[in-house]
C-alpha cells in the first residue's frame, strides 16, 4: 500500500482510524493504530483540553507514529479544545460537523495540517482555499454524524476533480478491498470508523462491540441528532423509542453543543453508551458494522486490511 502524506506527517499507510467520541478513540486505540503504520486519531468531543493533552501525551509515549485530534465544530469549547490538541503537538487535527473558518488560521499559526470532513465538492474547494492540508470526504455510509446524504462513491470524483489537495474517502469501507477500491478511484487514503470501534484498544464497552460483531442489515439505522444532522447507529431500545418520537425532553442541559435542538441530551446518550448501557444510551456505527465478525487487536486489523488490500491489488493486476 502506499504511504500517506499529510503536511509534515507521513504515515506508511494510507489509513486514518476516524476519531470516535465519546470516549471510543483514545489514547490507547489511536497508539496502537499509530504504531502499526495508520494514523491514530483521538476523539476530542466530550474531553476536557486536559484530557485532550493527556491523550496525546500517551500516544506520544509509545510510539514515533502519526496521531491526529478529530473535534466537532458543533460542540461548546471547539476553540479550547483544538488549541489543546495544538498545544500537545498532535500533528493533524481534523474537524467535522460544521464549518469553522477559524480553526484554519489557529492551526496555521501553530503550523500543524488541518483536515476537515467534508460532504460536498464546495466546501472541499473551501477548504482548500483557506489552507486545508488534506480534506476527508465522507459519504452517508459512514457511522456518526452524516454531513451528506449522498455516497461516498459518488461525491469521491466530484471532490478529486475540485481539489489539489490530498482526498481521503470515509464512509461503508469495511476492509482492503474498500481500501483498494477507493484508492483506484483517487483517492489518496481511507478513513474508516467502525471496524477500528470493535477492537481490543478500542475504548467502546464489550456490550458495544459484541452488538457490532452482531448486527446485521436491519440493525443499521438513520436516528435524529440534536446537532441537527442525521446520525448512523445501531438500533436498540432508545433508538425505537426515538423513532416513535417517544423520548422526554431534557430537563438539564450541560450545553455541550453551540447549538442544540434539545430533543434528547446527545452526550448523555453517547456517555451511557460509552459506560456500557447499550439500551438506553446511542451505539453510533455506520453501515460497515455488519461486516464486523470479531474482535481484533488494532495491530491484527490492520495487517489483515494490508494482506486484504494486497490480494484485491493481485487480482487487478492479473
Ligand atoms: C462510534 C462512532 C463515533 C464517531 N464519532 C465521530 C466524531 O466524534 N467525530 C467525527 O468527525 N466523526 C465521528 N465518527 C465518524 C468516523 O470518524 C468515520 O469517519 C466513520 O466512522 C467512517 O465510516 P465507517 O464507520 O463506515 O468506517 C464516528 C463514527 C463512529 C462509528
Amino acid at each position: 500500500m502506499p504511504s500517506l502524506t499529510i503536511g509534515r506527517a507521513e504515515a506508511r499507510l494510507p489509513i486514518i482510524q476516524g476519531g470516535m467520541a465519546v470516549r471510543i478513540s483514545l489514547g490507547p486505540l489511536a497508539a496502537a493504530v499509530a504504531e502499526a503504520g495508520g494514523i491514530g486519531v483521538i476523539a476530542g468531543s466530550g474531553l476536557t483540553p486536559d484530557e485532550i493533552k493527556e491523550h496525546v501525551a500517551f500516544v506520544r509515549a509509545r510510539t514515533s507514529g502519526v496521531v491526529g485530534v478529530n473535534v466537532m465544530v458543533a460542540v461548546t469549547g471547539f476553540k479550547e479544545l483544538v488549541h489543546a490538541a495544538l498545544e500537545a503537538g498532535a500533528d493533524i487535527v481534523i474537524a467535522g460537523a460544521g464549518f469553522s473558518r477559524d480553526v484554519f488560521s489557529w492551526c496555521r499559526e501553530a503550523g500543524t495540517a488541518f483536515v476537515p470532513i467534508v460532504g460536498s465538492a464546495r466546501a472541499a474547494a473551501l477548504s482548500q482555499k483557506f489552507g486545508a492540508a488534506a480534506v476527508i470526504v465522507e459519504g452517508f455510509e459512514a457511522g456518526g454524524h452524516l454531513g451528506t446524504d449522498r455516497s461516498v462513491w459518488d461525491l469521491l470524483p466530484e471532490i478529486l476533480e475540485t481539489v489539489d489537495v490530498p482526498v481521503i474517502a470515509a464512509g461503508g469501507i469495511a476492509d482492503g478491498r474498500g481500501i483498494h477500491r477507493a484508492l483506484t478511484a483517487g483517492a489518496s487514503g481511507v478513513q474508516m470508523g467502525s471496524c477500528f470501534a470493535a477492537t481490543v484498544e478500542s475504548s467502546a464497552p464489550d456490550a458495544f462491540k459484541q452488538m457490532y460483531v452482531e448486527a446485521g442489515e436491519d440493525d443499521v439505522v438513520l436516528v435524529k441528532s440534536p446537532v441537527g444532522l442525521p446520525g448512523r447507529a445501531l438500533t436498540n431500545p432508545f433508538t425505537e423509542a426515538l423513532s416513535r418520537g417517544d423520548v422526554p425532553r431534557i430537563e438539564s442541559c450541560i450545553v455541550c453543543l453551540r447549538k442544540c435542538g434539545r430533543e434528547y441530551c446527545i452526550m448523555d446518550k453517547l456517555v451511557r453508551a460509552q459506560e456500557g448501557d447499550v439500551v438506553d444510551g446511542l451505539v453510533f456505527a455506520g453501515e460497515s458494522a455488519i461486516h464486523v465478525h470479531d474482535i481484533p487487536t488494532a495491530g491484527e486489523l490492520v495487517r489483515r486490511l494490508e494482506r486484504e488490500w494486497a490480494d484485491a491489488n493481485e487480482e487487478t493486476r492479473s
